[in-house]
């Protein structure tokens, strides 16, 4: 039996020629432009397994309009674009990227944490517009990291991998999460638990890893938003919708908080007008995962997560429990 994969966007090669050897008719999406979901929907159905990308809104249509796909196998670790409950009704595998992306999403989180307190955009631009005109004692004025409380949202494994890198800037550690985490791991980041109001009233940079869940839509409103210090600042590298970016656009605007960094917005690709206008954002276009090395091992694993099935087994990381 040929086992037809489809690919909706071109992905590292890796996995692409993992699944070759292994004997896989592969369709890759080669387009530069998105497949309007119609398109796409035609060249899934008759696939036995498909990589979709985080932007794919596998929703309940889509899922059953798929004939004989048995593995739906998402290209991020993120999987809130799959209509999970529907792809297990019809006995679809979903799977994810775990652990792979940790390190490099943690990154991004401190880079932004760094480009938002200490102004390294707007004053990268600042250079190029032939304005450096010599020192000064108060050009780009920024605040520390080191001393400073850091309240991580969401301590899963990205979350935890923010915590170490601030335990080297010298950084306190404050977490919330949904559920407290064991003492001995509490201990190794010196981490507080606090409810999330407390730890939004105490932080002087907050960071969000919690994934988008039903739970956590908008967990981050415009009342929590009003807990923050005037000098604080917020960045967002997990799902835009988990905080209110009209709510957070206000408190940025009107001063109300220090800064934010975005890696991912509410309405992605649209941002919250005006934003962009801000000089307090630094602005990502979702370049968390983005190195060689991470987007390689993805493609790695999503071919991994799809051979199991071929070869008869449960899917490394399946997402829901059987
Ligand atoms: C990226 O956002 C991912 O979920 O992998
Ligand atoms: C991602 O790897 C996470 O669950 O934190």
């Amino acid at each position: 039996m040929i086992v037809r994969v489809f690919v909706t966007y071109d992905i590292p090669d890796k996995g692409i020629k993992m699944l070759i050897e292994h004997g896989c008719e592969v369709d890759v999406y080669k387009g530069e432009e998105f497949l309007p979901k119609e398109e796409m929907i035609k060249r899934a159905a008759d696939a036995d397994a498909l990589i979709t990308q985080l932007r794919d809104q596998v929703d309940r249509e889509f899922v059953y309009s798929l004939k004989k796909t048995k593995i739906i196998a998402n290209y991020a670790v993120g999987y809130n674009n799959i209509d999970v409950d529907a792809a297990k009704e019809r006995g679809i595998y979903v799977t994810n990227t775990p652990g792979v992306l940790t390190e490099a999403t943690a990154d991004i989180a401190f880079a932004l944490l760094l480009a938002v307190a200490r102004r390294i955009v707007e004053a990268d631009r600042f250079v190029r517009e032939g304005k450096f005109v010599g020192w000064k004692p108060k050009l780009f004025l920024g605040y520390d990291l080191f001393g400073k409380t850091l309240g991580i949202v969401g301590m899963g494994r990205i979350g935890q991998a923010v915590a170490r890198r601030a335990l080297g800037f010298g950084m306190n550690i404050v977490y919330h999460n949904r559920r407290r985490l064991p003492e001995h791991i509490e201990r190794q980041y010196h981490a507080k638990y606090l409810s999330l109001e407390e730890l939004m009233k105490v932080s002087d940079f907050i960071t969000i890893h919690t994934p988008l869940t039903k739970e956590t839509y908008h967990l981050i409103d415009g009342e929590k938003i009003s807990l923050m210090k005037p000098t604080a600042i917020l960045v967002n590298t997990a799902r835009g919708p988990v905080v209110d970016e009209q709510a957070l656009y206000e408190a940025l605007k009107e001063g109300r908080i220090a800064g934010a960094g975005f890696d991912v917005y509410e309405n992605e690709p649209e941002l919250t007008p005006g934003l962009e206008k801000l000089n307090n954002v630094v602005l990502l276009p979702h370049i968390g995962s983005a190195t060689y090395e991470t987007r390689e091992r993805m493609s790695e694993m999503v071919a991994l997560n799809i051979i199991d099935v071929m070869e008869g087994r449960i899917p490394r990381n399946l997402v829901y429990e059987i």
